[in-house]
């Protein structure tokens, strides 16, 4: 018997109109000036290769130059808040009482808009943003954005009612000492791989000293109960990265929450040449047509995105494999074995894990965890090393929502 807990949620209709409708309330806040209007692909694909393949020469200022700052406004912000959303609903960010949330390189305010987007049921909850940028631009026009669409757009509320939210900006650099009170959420989005793009890019000592710092001062501004979420675009890189923060974490006391089902060594770190990275590939069937088409001419077509994330607690939280059972997390898409058998690659306590059927393996949803039965043997994969799990012919059981009141992972 499997039982299945899906990590991405499809989105809501109300949640996909939302990412609708945030495209024309961009429009609308920051008009665009002719000269840059015909130019936006163009731009939009300079800021791509800045922000990947050419991460030496990016010094930050991207943010304040005003053709590049509109490429990130009207492509990276959306697909970021994309991303976003299918993974939110399932950190189960509970508000009772009131909730400090610091956003750590928050740009244009992308987290709190992807909140209020993708959390709707959070909207009157008193929630207490802390946004931190060294870029002050990038802070203001986000404070500018984040009001239209929480005040004058389709997603804001009606009949004069008011959100509990509180938003505050700090221009700062990260590390910089601030009055921030402790955070019950700790979120670094997208900013980690800009903090090591100077390291030397291959080995691994400089940046696991980096991690090793980032961890401590991230532990250092959330709450004795707090939780701590840093998301990645899921390259190789920055899920090393990832990897070490989360090695780090481990060593300071904290508990892993997600993705890992497990608390040993991360079997997908992607530092070697060739070795897996853990990472997980959305779909885009659900974006805003616009944002596909505004990709496409940038000559960035996207058929899926992907994401790399961890969050930890503060909190110590219970052994995750129940006795007898193993859970396994799936990472991959489904891929040919021989014998015209499908496979796909997962992490469970075991560490690596290849997951060997019909096509009962592709059914399961990207970053579900797979509670299922300890195999008997062991057999390891030849190629990969991986512990080979034999999936039975047809899924036994239907797909399990996280359970109400618990967390999903
Ligand atoms: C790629 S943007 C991400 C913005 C937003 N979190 C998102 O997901 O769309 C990275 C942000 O981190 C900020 N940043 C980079 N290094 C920083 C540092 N050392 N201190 C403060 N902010 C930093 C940049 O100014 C930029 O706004």
């Amino acid at each position: 018997m499997i039982v299945e807990s899906p990590l991405f949620q499809p989105l809501s209709a109300g949640v996909r109109r939302g990412i609708e409708e945030l495209l024309p309330v961009i429009d609308r806040t920051f008009p665009l000036k002719r000269r840059f209007s015909s130019a936006l692909p163009k731009n939009i694909s300079r800021l791509s290769a800045l922000l990947t393949k050419e991460r030496s020469e990016l010094d930050g200022s991207y943010m304040s130059d005003p053709a590049l700052f509109n490429a990130y406004l009207r492509c990276f912000l959306p697909w970021n808040v994309f991303r976003l959303s299918r993974l939110l609903p399932a950190l189960r960010l509970e508000a009772a009482g009131g909730m400090e949330i610091i956003d750590l390189g928050s740009g244009p305010l992308t987290l709190p808009v992807a909140v209020w987007i993708a959390l709707p049921e959070l909207r009157r909850a008193p929630l207490r943003f802390h946004c931190v940028d060294r870029n002050g631009s990038a802070l203001e026009a986000g404070a500018k954005l984040f009001r239209a669409l929480s005040v004058e757009s389709a997603l804001s509320f009606k009949s004069g009612e008011k959100s509990g939210w509180r938003i505050k900006t700090y221009r700062a650099a990260l590390g910089e000492r601030l009055k921030l009170p402790p955070a019950a959420l700790v979120c670094a989005v997208n900013v980690s791989n800009e903090l090591f793009q100077k390291l030397p890019q291959a080995g691994t000592a400089a940046l696991a000293v980096n991690a090793k710092k980032f961890a401590g001062s991230l532990a250092g501004i959330a709450a004795d109960s707090g939780r701590i979420l840093v998301v990645e675009p899921g390259a190789p890189r920055p899920a090393q990265f990832l990897s070490l923060l989360r090695a780090a974490f481990l060593e300071g006391g904290l508990s892993v929450e997600a993705p890992c089902p497990s608390s040993r060594a991360c079997a997908m770190s992607g530092g070697r040449r060739g070795q897996k990275w853990c990472h997980f590939n959305i779909d885009v069937d659900d974006a805003p047509p616009l944002l596909r088409k505004l990709s496409a001419a940038a000559a960035l077509p996207k058929d899926k995105v992907t994401l790399s994330f961890l969050l930890v607690s503060k909190k110590a939280l219970p052994e995750k494999n129940a006795p007898g059972l193993l859970d396994v997390r799936v990472i991959s898409d489904a891929f040919s074995l021989p014998g015209g058998m499908r496979g796909r690659y997962a992490c469970c306590e075991r560490g690596l894990a290849l997951l060997s059927g019909g096509g009962a393996v592709e059914k399961y949803g990207q970053g579900s965890l797979l509670r299922l039965q300890i195999p008997e043997k062991t057999v390891r994969d030849a190629k990969s090393g991986a512990l080979v799990i034999d999936l039975p012919a047809e899924r036994e059981s239907p797909p399990k929502p996280g359970l109400p009141g618990s967390r999903s992972f």
